[in-house]
């Protein structure tokens, strides 16, 4: 499995988080955004760290300004959120606002970017898959440090 697998796969884990989401209980919300908050985190953070820095040497025009743009928007819906999980009425609004960005995103990401990436070797981004996945626990674990601050009592 490459880096780019890696990605997508964790794409698709999105996806059935937001409808998971949809589909959950109302006393079953507040959990689920903590995961798609962390999952979010994760994914956003790997991209940025490892896979961005090379997109923008291979992608060119205004589509890798428009993903990055796009990430912009994520973080500022994500720290919205990481405040909101336990708040129904701004928890609902920032979810419904956020699957819109990221159902956007994801698309472009898997039709603009990653095929150019894909023919790349993997010393390129400057870790191979199995380096993106132990870094994706570190990420994991920075992304539930930040939610533990702003969890209810
Ligand atoms: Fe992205
Ligand atoms: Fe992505």
């Amino acid at each position: 499995m490459d880096i780019i697998d890696v990605l997508i796969q964790q794409h698709r884990d999105l996806e059935a988080l937001f409808e998971a989401y949809r589909a959950a209980p109302d006393d079953e919300r507040p959990e689920l955004c903590v995961r798609l908050a962390e999952a979010l985190t994760l994914h956003s953070t790997l991209e940025e760290r490892w896979v961005y820095p090379v997109a923008r040497g291979v992608v060119h025009g205004p589509r890798i300004d428009f993903a990055v743009e796009e990430h912009g928007e994520m973080t500022q819906l994500l720290s919205e959120l990481m405040h909101a999980c336990w708040d129904v009425r701004r928890r609902e609004a920032t979810v419904r606002q956020l699957e819109a960005v990221v159902a956007h995103h994801l698309t472009e990401e898997e039709r603009d970017v990653f095929p150019r990436l894909r023919k790349m070797d993997e010393a390129a981004f400057g870790l191979s898959s199995t380096e993106l996945a132990r870094s994706a626990s570190d990420a994991r674990q920075e992304a539930r440090r930040h939610l533990e601050v702003v969890a209810p009592p």
